[in-house]
């Protein structure tokens, strides 16, 4: 293995979540708990399992309380849900969830779209949630969307990314997850956003989250590692998309990603037969074939 890896990986796993958020058929609170037991099973260490946000919005996610509710302490597993706002922080430590998620974005337009302000007035919003969450003894994530592309406004400044991120970090988020909300990017692309990023935010604190959309996922995730990210968000069987972003398609698959650094040496604790498992039986809840190139070469040897 190359030294420019790193010897282990974080998968953070958003199929439940980003993956469910945009399927058109409701899922069960029981269906989605039995997904959620079955990737934990299969050793990943952080879900995201829900989302406190308007049913108006996103009517999949509508059930997170009860799904949280449901989900039974296991040792060293991390369920955590996205929350915009102080509303969807109460609603989430209701629930127990053990980690929460604030999102923001790099387009002015995704933002007013997504979350219905300007992106200035979105961190106004977070900080009182990251003051809140931190003294509940919750951690807090931090989303940046549209770090490669805007469905609305094209290209993005890598420095609003980079300003965006280091803005979450100082407000106490201890981790930023760069969104490509629609998967446009490309790997010269996402080594330039990166180095701006990197000039004020350390790579220990940076996860990266790709959408596959136009199937470059792979290749930005190699550029990431490449630059000592070692945190990726995938989702189990490439379930996903966005409701604000027509046309983006899911997360990288987490089997896909699991082949490819498992085949470089790269540790993850993750069983790729058992997320196989997983994202089988959710294939049968959502009534379509998984979307993962390596599920697919896999089911057929
Ligand atoms: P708003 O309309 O600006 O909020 O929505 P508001 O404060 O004016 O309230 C309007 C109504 O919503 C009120 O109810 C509130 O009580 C209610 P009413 O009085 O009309 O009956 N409300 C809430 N209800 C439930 N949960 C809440 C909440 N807050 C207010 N937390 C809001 C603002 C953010 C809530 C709304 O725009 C929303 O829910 N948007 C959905 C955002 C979303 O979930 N997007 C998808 C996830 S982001 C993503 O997928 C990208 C990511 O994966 C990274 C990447 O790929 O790049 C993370
Ligand atoms: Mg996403």
């Amino acid at each position: 293995m190359s030294s420019h890896y790193p010897n282990a990986v974080s998968i953070f796993e958003v199929g439940p979540r980003d993956g469910l958020q945009n399927e058109n058929a409701m899922i069960s609170t029981s269906d989605k708990v039995r997904f959620i037991n079955l990737l934990a099973k299969a050793g990943l260490r952080r879900i995201e399992a829900g989302s406190f946000v308007s049913a108006r919005w996103v009517p999949q996610m509508a059930n997170s309380h009860e799904v949280f509710a449901e989900l039974k302490a296991k040792d060293g597993v991390v369920y955590s849900a996205l929350t915009p706002n102080l509303h969807g922080l109460e609603a989430a430590l209701n629930a127990g969830v053990h980690e929460v998620a604030v999102f923001g974005s790099a387009s002015e337009t995704f933002s007013q779209r997504n979350i219905h302000c300007s992106i200035e007035e979105s961190l106004a919003r977070f900080a009182p949630v990251v003051t809140r969450a931190t003294e509940a003894g919750i951690k807090v994530r931090g989303y940046v969307s549209c770090v490669l592309g805007c469905p609305y406004e094209g290209d993005i400044s890598p420095q609003v990314v980079a300003k965006v991120a280091e803005a979450l970090i100082d407000m106490g988020c201890y981790e930023v997850a760069l969104g490509d909300t629609i998967g446009t990017g490309t790997p010269v692309k996402t080594a330039s956003m990166l180095e701006a990023l990197l000039a004020k935010v350390p790579a220990c604190r940076v996860a990266v989250h790709f959408h596959d959309t136009y199937g470059q996922a792979l290749a930005n995730i190699l550029i990431a590692l490449q630059h000592g990210i070692s945190t990726i968000d995938t989702a189990a069987g490439g379930l996903g998309g966005c409701p604000y972003a027509q046309g983006a398609s899911g997360n990288v698959a987490t089997e896909d990603v699991l082949y490819m650094l498992h085949g470089m040496g790269i540790k993850t604790g993750v069983s790729l037969p058992a997320v196989m498992r997983a994202s089988g039986f959710i294939a049968t809840v959502i009534g379509r074939p998984i979307n993962s190139k390596v599920s697919q070469a896999l089911a057929i040897r």
